[in-house]
């Protein structure tokens, strides 16, 4: 079972340490674009959190459930108006499973890294691929590893630097590792959270999808289907759960 990194303090501050995610022009297009794949069937949050996307999806009238590790996240999602319109279920969401069948899943804001080891992100495409209707579609929005900016025997690259946040990522290319490094400034202290990420290409992604039965559908730089190219740092990709063939 994965490790829980969002624990009681860092579930207090979630909400104001990403308060850029929650912009309304940012959550809006990522909104509209499930609850179009969700169509009048229910969604499945894989790492619902604090129900940054969850909450709004649901306010479009669409059945939510979620899951995740961290009880002081669904704490936090809990004391928000509408969550009570919202299932979670405790577990990891490489391995659990819910009961009912869903439209959609989806699993945002890098959330497939969390998951350190090729057999648990593996693990998690065949997990989604049990909840999905024929037909149904998983969905995810992660970084294209960010490799090309690291010079020849480096390992460290300084993501943000403020007067009150110094995050740095560690790259271990041998295991495809990544640890992300944040020491933040509150209440006049520094304190560290390291936390370990396994990066993942989308082609490996691709297979993944493939050994649970899915096949890619549509694969965009950002939710508002902006065309996927070289240069770009992320991807929302579709994968598709065949429909079941009318018998005959
Ligand atoms: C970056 S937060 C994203 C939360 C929310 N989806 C959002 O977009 O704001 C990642 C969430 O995934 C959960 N999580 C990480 N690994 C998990 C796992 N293996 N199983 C279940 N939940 C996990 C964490 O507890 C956390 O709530």
């Amino acid at each position: 079972m994965s490790e829980d990194y969002f624990g009681g303090r860092v579930a207090a501050r979630y909400d104001e340490s990403s308060a850029e995610m929650f912009e309304p022009a940012v959550v809006e297009p990522v909104v509209d674009f499930l609850a179009e794949l969700a169509g009048d069937g229910a969604a499945l949050e894989l790492g619902i959190g604090t129900g940054r996307i969850a909450l709004p999806l649901a306010q479009r009238g669409i059945r939510v459930h979620g899951i995740d590790l961290s009880e002081a996240m669904v704490a936090k999602l809990r004391e928000k108006p509408g969550a009570e319109q919202i299932g979670v279920t405790i577990g990891d969401f490489a391995t659990t499973t819910v009961e009912g069948r869903f439209s959609v899943a989806y699993l945002v804001f890098n959330t497939i890294n969390n998951l350190t080891t090729q057999d648990e992100q593996v693990a998690c495409f065949e997990n989604v691929a049990a909840h999905l209707d024929p037909g149904g579609c998983f969905v995810i929005e992660v970084g294209v590893p960010g490799l090309r900016r690291l010079p020849p025997g480096e390992t460290f690259h300084v993501f943000d630097f403020s007067e009150s946040h110094l995050g740095v990522d560690e790259y271990d290319v041998v295991n495809q590792g990544l640890v992300s490094h944040h020491f933040s400034l509150s209440d006049g202290k520094w304190e560290r959270l390291s936390v370990p990420f396994r990066y993942v290409w989308p082609a490996e992604l691709d297979l993944m999808a493939r050994l649970a039965g899915m096949t890619l559908r549509e694969r965009w730089s950002g939710w508002k289907r902006e065309p996927f190219a070289s240069e770009s740092t992320k991807h929302v990709s579709v994968w598709e759960k065949p429909a079941r063939r009318p018998r005959g």
